[in-house]
């Protein structure tokens, strides 16, 4: 498949959807500027879902792709969520804080939501994506009717071919240096962490299915390199989060444009799952040795949440979610439409 001129892009170029980070405004400069604008509603619920839709739809009439997340319901172990609050009671109480009573599951998996893919349908983009895992057959068919092609995030051939037996179109093949949450299909199962190249070329071998590399890729010659290994296009996250368009806030700003953009790594504590984030106050807490096992997505993201917020309300910025991919510290703060502007004049100069 043709991925780049079924969309009429001008550029192999999608903006990846970032849960409270990207915007309608990001998104809409992006495809405005040639590439493919991503909303990311994973986290939220149907009404905002729908608010951001309409937001975007304002700003431009070129397709652009709506991401969801397709997780496995969380257990809810009271115990354990107890000891993992009592194990953080320190670092609230240091901020003149407490934890939250008990967590809570604070945003609902696509699986099974009728509401949601009620609103996607309405709104039949040209493009929907999938984190974590897929949505049942029920929804891959309505959605397909409804003439969205479908992209989902793999970190293995595995998680490809089960993409491929449930009708996905394209797989976004996320290499272990990729900012924010990692799409592993099942967080607790063993993960070869296989990186963008190599992930990339396997799955290009593979052949079954059109590929997107994601993971590290920050400018014109990472895109290039990702299409000669086989890529139809490249998902940049990272890139994007220092544009003005981002909801990105000042703390995480100045850490991505500081030294500390060198050092990245995978934590579980700050929402459950394995995600890469810059190595901050959070993911520091996180690799100490006496903590107790780590609660179920996202009901530890409440967790999460909450001590942040403690923080930031003392001036400490190093307690949040800052995602970002291992080539942060090759970020370069600009208008999102000025950095789809320069990747792709980086991209032409790449060959002769
Ligand atoms: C801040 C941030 C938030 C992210 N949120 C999402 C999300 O909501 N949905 C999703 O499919 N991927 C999400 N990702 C992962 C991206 O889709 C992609 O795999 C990753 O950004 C690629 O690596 P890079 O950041 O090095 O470009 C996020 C990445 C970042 C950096």
């Amino acid at each position: 498949m043709d991925f780049v001129a079924r969309l009429g892009l001008s550029i192999p170029l999608i903006q990846a959807p970032m849960a409270g980070t990207s915007t309608p405004a990001l998104a809409a400069e992006v495809c405005n500027a040639g590439a493919l604008g991503s909303l990311a509603l994973g986290a939220i619920g149907p009404e905002e879902a729908r608010r951001q839709i309409a937001d975007l739809r304002g700003q431009t009439d070129r397709p652009f792709n709506l991401n969801l997340f397709v997780h496995e319901a969380p257990r809810t172990d009271l115990a354990r969520e107890q000891a993992w609050l009592d194990a953080l009671a320190p670092a609230f109480a240091a901020f003149g804080a407490s934890p939250p009573p008990a967590l809570e599951t604070i945003y609902q998996s696509f699986a099974g939501s009728a509401e949601m893919l009620d609103v996607v349908l309405e709104a039949r983009p040209a493009v929907v994506s999938f984190h974590f895992g897929l949505p049942d057959s029920r929804a891959i068919a309505a959605l397909k009717a409804a003439g969205c092609l479908l992209l989902g995030s793999v970190t293995s051939l595995a998680e490809a071919e089960l993409s491929l037996a449930a009708g996905i179109d394209v797989v976004v093949a996320q290499g272990w240096e990729a900012g924010g949450h990692r799409g592993l299909f099942d967080p607790d199962a063993a993960d070869d962490r296989l990186g963008t190249l190599a992930l990339t070329r396997l799955l290009a071998r593979w052949g079954k299915l059109p590929v997107i590399a994601a993971g590290g890729i920050m400018d014109g010659a990472g895109i290039r390199a990702a299409l000669d290994l086989g890529a139809v296009a490249t998902q940049l996250g990272t890139a994007f989060v220092a544009c003005p368009e981002s909801s990105a806030d000042a703390g995480y700003r100045a850490l991505l444009a500081s030294d500390a953009a060198l050092h990245t790594t995978m934590t579980r504590a700050i929402s459950g799952r394995p995600a890469r984030c810059l190595a901050n106050r959070f993911t520091q807490l996180g690799e100490r040795a006496d903590l107790p096992p780590v609660p179920d997505y996202p009901r530890t993201y409440h967790a999460g949440k909450a001590l942040n917020a403690a923080a930031k309300a003392q001036g400490e910025p190093l307690y949040g979610a800052q995602w970002a991919g291992q080539g942060a510290p090759l970020s370069r703060p600009m208008a999102a439409a000025e950095l789809v502007a320069l990747l792709a004049a980086e991209l032409a100069l790449t060959r002769p």
